[in-house]
């Protein structure tokens, strides 16, 4: 019941190495600005976004306002050759800024069409521009890269990014692994439009997010064209390759789905995915109108990847899911992709909602109820890792995925409901899911919802689910 949606692999060694690379990262970025002297570094972008858990995730000084992504992805020798053009608009003077990229080597690099210089360390590609950009200008960056993409290994030991398989690769990318695939403003708090390019051997597959704007073969190769119109996470990108079998068609709300489906997976798969135009009606119901144009799935066979992922209008998954993993992933659509976190400390605003979706649905489709659910967790010795933190306050990025995250930010939900009503309870995650559309939101900023649709004081109620350490009293 707990994180159901991801097993970490708990590789030791993995965790060991990440933490020490975690406790060298402020040294780091305090290296690169001191360098730099402090009067240049008025004018530099930050090196990160000022995430504490991803220090070097995202960077300072602009907005990318959109991405065309062109990648052509050679399934045999694994190799992948990009160019990333980013619309973007400085938010203070510039004469350098960061992108987040890693393991790639980078051929070239313009701004404005003019050559910029540039310097690749670690996952920063630090570029000089020509000329100075100016606070509030709009401008355009071309990078050209290629090599053998890596995934990321995260600080509790899993994997994300790019991940290869024996048809192609498994792309899901949170926290931190679009920098293993493209140069990116890594970070949930900068969200873009894109339009993807992506040209594989004839016979596999490039599924990305949004809708598909057209494919075409010629000299043993296809090339797909993907158009995502609503904002997006980098995290939140896909451009998973394979051998798949697709089905498309449109809902009666008028939604696009493509369905990408792994032939390993396709009979198991079936019947769930029969289900996902029924499952988005219900959320509609629930959580308000389905926030993007285009949905589906993309079910591929990575039996070592251990985890979906909701890749935004189409989650991605390492095999044929469950209803209630489908469930999950689409209430994520909602809860995650079209209202985002602006640091991952407040990952529970995902997970938890996400993960009292899979309850209600239970709930309402003849399985457990919700307070069946919360009972049997509550039930947990005070020594149960699911107390082992608050939801609210993970303490480091290695906890963002921890049982706490999904099963008691599910039960802070839960609480809230028992206290405000089911009538009130579903006007605030549908007032939640419309107010921050296609934005973001903070936990301090949901409870003021929750507070002000209730006309009820909720501050002790949900600091207590949401804050404290260790077992929280029943109410
Ligand atoms: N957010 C995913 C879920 O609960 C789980 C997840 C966390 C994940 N990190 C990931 C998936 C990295 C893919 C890659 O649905
Ligand atoms: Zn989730």
């Amino acid at each position: 019941m707990t994180a159901p949606h991801r097993q970490a692999p708990g590789r030791r060694t993995a965790v060991l190495r990440r933490e020490a690379v975690l406790a060298t990262v402020p040294v780091a970025v305090a290296a690169l600005l001191g360098a730099a002297g402090p009067a240049a570094a008025g004018t530099h972008g930050a090196a990160g976004a000022g995430d504490p858990y991803f220090p070097l995730s995202g960077n300072g000084g602009y907005h990318v306002e959109h991405y065309d992504l062109t990648l052509r992805y050679d399934t045999g020798s694994r190799h992948l050759d990009g160019k990333a053009v980013l619309t973007a608009r400085a938010t203070q003077k510039l004469t350098r800024f960061d992108l987040d990229l890693k393991g790639l080597k980078v051929t070239g690099v313009t701004v404005d069409r003019s050559a910029a210089g540039f310097r690749h360390s670690g996952q920063e590609l630090v570029v000089t521009p020509r000329h100075a950009l100016h606070k509030g200008q709009e401008f355009r960056v071309t990078v050209t890269y290629n090599g053998t993409p890596k995934p990321v290994t995260d600080p509790d030991g899993s994997q994300d990014g790019w991940i290869p398989t024996d048809d192609g690769a498994f792309v899901a990318s949170e926290p931190q692994g679009a920098m293993s695939w493209f140069p990116a403003n890594s970070h949930p708090k900068d969200k873009s439009t894109y339009d993807f390019t992506i040209t594989v051997p004839k016979g596999r597959t490039a599924v990305a997010n949004g809708v598909l704007r057209g494919q075409h073969t010629a000299n043993g190769r296809t090339t797909f064209r993907w158009h995502q119109a609503e904002p997006m996470a980098a995290y939140l990108a896909t451009a998973t390759v394979g051998k798949f079998k697709v089905e498309h068609y449109t809902t009666r709300d008028g939604i696009e789905v493509y369905n990408a489906v792994d032939a390993r997976e396709a009979r198991a798969a079936a019947p769930v995915l029969k289900k996902l135009p029924s499952v988005l009606e219900w959320e509609s119901k629930l959580f308000g109108p389905y926030p993007f144009r285009a949905a589906g799935s993309i079910v591929d066979h990575a039996p070592d990847v251990g985890f979906a992922l909701e890749t935004e209008s189409r989650p991605v998954y390492d095999s044929a899911p469950g209803v209630s993993t489908l469930v999950h992933e689409n209430a994520h659509q909602w809860f995650g992709d079209s209202v985002s976190v602006t640091a991952w400390k407040d990952i529970w605003l995902n997970e938890g909602f996400a993960t009292y979706a899979e309850w209600l649905y239970s709930e309402q489709h003849g399985g457990d109820s919700a307070q069946k659910t919360f009972d049997a967790l509550y039930g947990r010795p005070a020594s149960d890792e699911l107390w082992s933190f608050p939801p609210g306050d993970p303490g480091s990025g290695k906890n963002i995925f921890g049982t706490p995250v999904y099963a008691r930010g599910a039960m802070a939900l839960h609480e809230l409901r028992k206290a405000v009503g089911d009538r009130d309870f579903f006007r605030i995650l549908r007032c939640w899911a419309a107010e921050h559309r296609a934005g973001h939101g903070t936990t301090a900023q949901f409870v003021r919802v929750a507070e002000h649709l209730s006309g009820k004081d909720l501050d002790g109620l949900l600091h207590t689910w949401i804050y404290t350490q260790g077992k929280p009293n029943k109410s």
